[in-house]
């Protein structure tokens, strides 16, 4: 296929990253959170949160939802619920949406109106990266990590159908 994998933001680069966002989650969050962690993507940088959060002494719970609209490189808009979360499990709660990037936006937002309408008390967006030039629809970032150009990016959790999620470092394909 001729393509090249390129890095972007290095382990050392997102270990701090990760740690300065638990510490501003700690500052609003700090008895204990509770995450919807949107899969596949965003579950390598989730677990590292979590970790970093429970050093700082944030009880962290969480529960996973899948969610998909990708078809290849290409953001379909429609999204599909794989996996979705029960009632009782967000009803009253205020919740914290874990998510690898935005990129248009139709994601998070979704995610937002069904866990509101799930009966979550509150819902806050914590994400990894931010890829602005590329939104079609307006959205709250409560927490965001790395702004990246508008690349397709792998590694560290985030795919190009399947491939490169394994990588340690945030990279983006030639
Ligand atoms: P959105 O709905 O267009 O904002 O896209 C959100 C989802 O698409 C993210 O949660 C990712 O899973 C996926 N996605 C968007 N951009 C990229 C990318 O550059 N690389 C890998 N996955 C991406
Ligand atoms: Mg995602």
């Amino acid at each position: 296929m001729g393509e090249s994998v390129k890095e972007l933001i290095s382990t050392a680069e997102i270990d701090a990253k990760v740690k300065e966002l638990a510490l501003k989650i700690k500052a609003d969050h700090p008895n204990g959170v509770y995450c919807i962690v949107v899969l596949t993507g965003a579950m390598i940088f989730f677990v590292d949160l979590m970790k970093a959060l429970r050093a700082l002494g944030v009880q962290v719970g969480f529960a996973p939802m899948k969610l998909s609209s990708y078809d290849g490189t290409e953001s379909t808009g429609t999204i599909n619920v794989d996996l979705d979360v029960t009632k009782v499990k967000v009803d009253g709660k205020w919740v914290l949406v874990v998510e690898d990037i935005v990129d248009s936006g139709f994601t998070a937002n979704f995610v937002k109106k069904h866990l509101l309408d799930r009966g979550a008390a509150s819902v806050r967006l914590v994400s990894l990266l931010d890829k602005p030039e590329r939104r079609k629809t307006e959205v709250k970032i409560d927490y965001k990590g790395f702004t990246v150009p508008d690349k397709f990016i792998v590694g560290y959790g985030l795919d190009v159908e399947g491939r490169y999620r394994d990588l340690p470092s945030i990279c983006y394909i030639e």
